[in-house]
């Protein structure tokens, strides 16, 4: 959204349902009327519209394609209800202007031709093009004027950008694709200090200015994918990501934005995740909800976190279980309902749109 088109007067943003984002707010831990929701994946393949275009067009053709990634993404916000949408986008996408090739394979997921496995290639990766991707900054300008005016409610709906941390994306580069055991990624970062501190570098340097182009065409919050450092023990974790992923969320946050900084088997990670200094840190739904809140601290929100495979179970169960996960948040400022990961092919969209229902009955806040 921009916020100096919608002129929000300072005093309403205190005052839940006066016309700024509910979701925006809750980020930012202030009294909301209701817990806002929103789903991880929520324009996805689950989704007949979703794949109505995908039918014509392949996903990297989405993603760089304004008009069509701004479409998907309000179609799918729109179908379901949900308080915010997230920009339809990939995590790999700033591989091209490093200079690394992939593609995505149908039923294998990513493909990087060259995985990068030696200090050389990291010196090669460039930093300099992060412009190259402005054709997201696109589709969120368009995004946010799609959404700028107020809905029924008198809630603006939030506008989310995106981008991956730097120890998932360095994982994605150095596997060639998606990976179980993370050998090659933990090899390079054990055995060579000074390549895998260059990689993060790069990584992060193009990561701020990329997050940087979507704030200023209106992303209202930014999310860090960090979706595979569950992986990593406490040690690695604090050793090998800790310091370049805290560096991207104080870049990040100094934009004006909060940071979502979400990633999935964290349990053990949380209060450590949470000295990135993130605003809200995402959780699974392996930790209940007020367990994984307790681990983060309270000054920090949390966003999670109902198994998104629940969304297959009968309506009773599924309707216990969004219950279970308000009441663990009790209310308290800094909640935002979501997935405990993203949504899966398969999924029925009357159930998603089911716990947007439940939410916004169950979810108010006196
Ligand atoms: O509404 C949305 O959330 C869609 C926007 C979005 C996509 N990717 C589009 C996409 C977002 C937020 C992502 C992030 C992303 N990309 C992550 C982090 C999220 C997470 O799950 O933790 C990761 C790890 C990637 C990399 C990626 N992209 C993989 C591993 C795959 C293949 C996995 C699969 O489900 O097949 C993709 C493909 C992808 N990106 C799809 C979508 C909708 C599905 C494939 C398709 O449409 O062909």
């Amino acid at each position: 959204m921009n916020h100096e088109a919608i002129a929000v007067d300072p005093k309403d943003i205190l005052s839940p349902g006066t016309g700024s984002s509910r979701f925006v707010r809750a980020c930012l831990r202030q009294p909301v009327d209701r817990t806002p929701v929103w789903f991880l994946r929520q324009a996805g393949r689950y989704m007949p519209e979703y794949m109505a275009v995908r039918k014509h067009h392949t996903l990297l053709e989405i993603c760089r394609t304004p008009e069509i990634a701004a479409e998907v993404t309000i179609t799918a916000a729109e179908r379901l209800g949900v308080d915010a949408a997230i920009i339809f986008a990939d995590l790999l996408l700033p591989f091209t202007p490093m200079g690394l090739d992939f593609e995505f394979v149908a039923g294998e997921g990513p493909v990087v031709h060259t995985p990068v496995r030696s200090f050389e290639h990291i010196q090669s990766l460039r930093t300099d093009r992060a412009d190259e991707l402005n054709y997201v900054a696109k589709s969120i300008e368009e995004v946010a004027r799609h959404f700028a005016a107020p809905r029924p409610d008198g809630d603006v709906l939030g506008i989310i950008g995106f981008c991956g941390a730097p120890f998932t994306l360095a994982s994605y580069m150095i596997e060639g694709g998606s990976s179980r055991n993370y050998i090659e990624t933990k090899k390079l970062m054990y055995s060579d200090s000074a390549a895998w501190s260059l990689l993060m570098e790069k990584l992060v340097s193009v990561l701020i200015a990329f997050a940087k182009q979507q704030v200023e065409a209106g992303a209202d919050v930014i999310q860090i994918f960090d979706s595979w450092a569950g992986a990593l023990s406490v040690t690695d974790y604090r050793q090998y990501c800790l310091p370049w992923t805290k560096h991207l969320v104080e870049q990040v946050k100094a934009t004006g934005v909060p940071v979502i900084y979400f990633g999935v088997d964290t349990a053990s990670l949380l209060s450590t995740m949470r000295e990135t200094t993130a605003d809200v840190i995402g959780l699974d739904w392996r930790v209940p909800l007020e367990v994984g809140w307790k681990f983060v601290g309270d000054g920090c929100g949390v966003q999670g976190n109902l198994d998104p495979v629940s969304l297959f179970a009968p309506e009773d169960v599924l309707e216990q279980r969004v219950r279970e996960v308000l009441q663990s948040a009790a209310n308290k400022p800094g909640h935002i309902f979501n997935l405990g990961h993203g949504i899966v092919p398969g999924t029925p969209v009357n159930n998603v749109i089911r716990v947007v229902e439940l939410v916004k009955e169950y979810g108010r806040h006196e």
